[in-house]
């Protein structure tokens, strides 16, 4: 397939390190697929250990340059990189819709969200203070300051190609830091697109590199980056499995770490819940990106006094959810990502059926387009025993448990070792207060299924991971703080 790109020179099949386009030592390529017809769009660098450990020795030459710049300087680079990304939306969305599958539409809304976090984060690169303390002797003056933490590394996921690097190299460049960055080896094209327009808004050489590599490649980049002691920090979207092995592996030079990992989001309907608002946020929390998101819904617990109006009419929306492909007008989901998550979804719905679960619609692939596109569907029946229960699903599939009480609730959706996003709907405002501080979650959406913002602190406890992407917080994560005592300060 030849994408129609205005600028064809957005489509890059290498790796960008130290401001050059460049292949693998080895000479060697991966295919990247398009998930909603399984062609070879393109072909791209296979990195290893010596080509990453280059790309962070530029990251290193370039970072005390880059921090010394006036932060207004970098601010506006960062603008200008956020403009760029509007300017050719409707390309990037087209990369991010050929190698990742979502409708254009949603990769076009991603851009924007994606090109947010330039334009917040350098904003916010001005406003990064120190503090002053009242000293406890009278000779003495103490002041902290906060200093970018150096060279740091991003792996990101394949949800979000462009939103997922931005979240990450954003705060990362904003204050000062420099970073290597390694897109999953599903969307490295989103990644490289970004760069291509960093490079052309004047980002210096080495301050943001893109290192390219397969699944076989990944051990031997995510290696050198979290072994090399050049790197301070590293920051890591993806599993919950390989966030632990990363985090280990980041201890033996004790970098700091930030990784938001997987969810089971709890999504709580009360009885008293405005049902309008319910069933539009399940087609949020649900249906955005076909369900493939660290805090899509998971688990869909209903009051037993709305539980059946709210079935019939989560029914009535998934059959307006149209399953094509993502070039596809008509599409309001595409497919999935690739064969492992289409077994998975399989392998969770076989077990809900073994379990008792009532299918009432959906439960396969799309008869017409089949591979990966899942259909839209509803399962009621659930309890905490079934496979879904217990991890995400990560598809088109709204799980329904049934409930009594308020605590009942609570006592389930907090029985699992996630605490990414939780969804309450209620109009009781006490129990907004009591189930939103009762919910074991980093993130709560009361009466909404879109909580995503570069504003909002975004990130998870527990197994969910450690950090927070986005706002202030987001930025801290990139700072460390240096306290200066300054003595012999005596009066005249
Ligand atoms: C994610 O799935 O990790 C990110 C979702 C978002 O930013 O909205």
């Amino acid at each position: 397939m030849t994408l129609q790109l205005n600028d064809s020179s957005l489509f890059r099949q290498q790796a960008y390190i130290d401001g050059q386009w460049v292949d693998a030592d080895s000479g060697e390529t991966f295919p990247v697929y398009d998930p909603a017809t399984g062609e070879v769009i393109a072909n791209v660098p296979r990195l290893g250990a010596a080509e990453t450990r280059r790309a962070i020795e530029a990251a290193e030459r370039a970072q005390a340059g880059w921090a010394k710049l006036l932060a207004k300087d970098r601010a506006r680079m960062l603008r200008d990189l956020a403009d760029a990304m509007l300017a050719n939306a409707d390309d990037l969305a087209m990369i991010m819709t050929a190698e990742q599958g979502k409708p254009w539409p949603e990769a076009k809304a991603e851009v924007a969200y994606a090109a947010s976090f330039f334009e917040w984060f350098g904003e916010e690169a001005k406003r990064v203070y120190g503090e002053t303390i009242p000293a406890p002797m009278g000779e003495r003056r103490l002041v902290v300051l906060r200093q970018p933490i150096g060279v740091t590394v991003g792996i990101t996921p394949w949800n979000f190609p462009s939103a997922m690097p931005t979240r990450k190299a954003a705060p990362a460049l904003a204050v000062g830091c420099t970073m290597v960055l390694k897109p999953a080896e599903q969307t490295p094209l989103s990644a490289l697109a970004v760069a291509e327009l960093a490079e052309r808004v004047g980002i210096p050489a080495g301050v943001f590199s893109i290192v390219t590599g397969d699944a076989e490649d990944a051990p031997k980049i995510g290696g050198e980056m979290t072994s090399n002691p050049i790197v301070r920090k590293l920051s890591f979207t993806g599993s919950t499995q390989v966030g632990k092995l990363l985090m280990e592996q980041c201890a033996g030079t004790v970098k700091k770490v930030s990784l938001e990992l997987g969810g089971n989001a709890p999504f709580l309907v009360f009885d008293d819940a405005d049902l309008d608002d319910a069933i539009a946020a399940i087609n949020v929390a649900k249906y955005r990106n076909a369900g493939q998101t660290c805090i899509s819904a998971n688990r869909v617990l209903v009051q037993s006094g709305i539980h059946d109006a709210f079935v019939e009419r989560v029914v009535e929306l998934s059959k307006t959810v149209n399953v094509a492909p993502g070039f596809d007008p008509s599409a309001t989901i595409g497919p999935l990502i690739d064969d492992p998550a289409l077994e998975k979804v399989a392998r969770h719905v076989a077990d809900a059926k073994t379990r008792g679960g009532e299918v009432l619609l959906g439960g396969d692939v799309h008869a017409e387009h089949g591979r990966t596109f899942f259909l839209p569907t509803v399962i009621t029946g659930a309890d905490m025993s079934w496979e879904m229960s217990n991890e995400e699903t990560f598809g088109p599939v709204t799980a329904v448990h049934r409930f009594e009480s308020e605590a009942d609730a609570v006592r389930i959706a907090n029985d699992t070792p996630f605490g990414l996003a939780a969804y309450l709907f209620t109009r009781d405002h006490a129990r907004i207060w009591r189930v939103g501080e009762g919910l074991d979650y980093g993130m709560i959406a009361i009466n909404t299924g879109f909580i995503s913002a570069a504003e909002a602190p975004f990130g998870g406890v527990k197994e969910s991971g450690i950090g927070r992407e986005g706002s202030q917080h987001g930025i801290e994560d990139f700072l460390e703080l240096k306290y200066m005592a300054w003595a012999g300060i005596r009066d005249e």
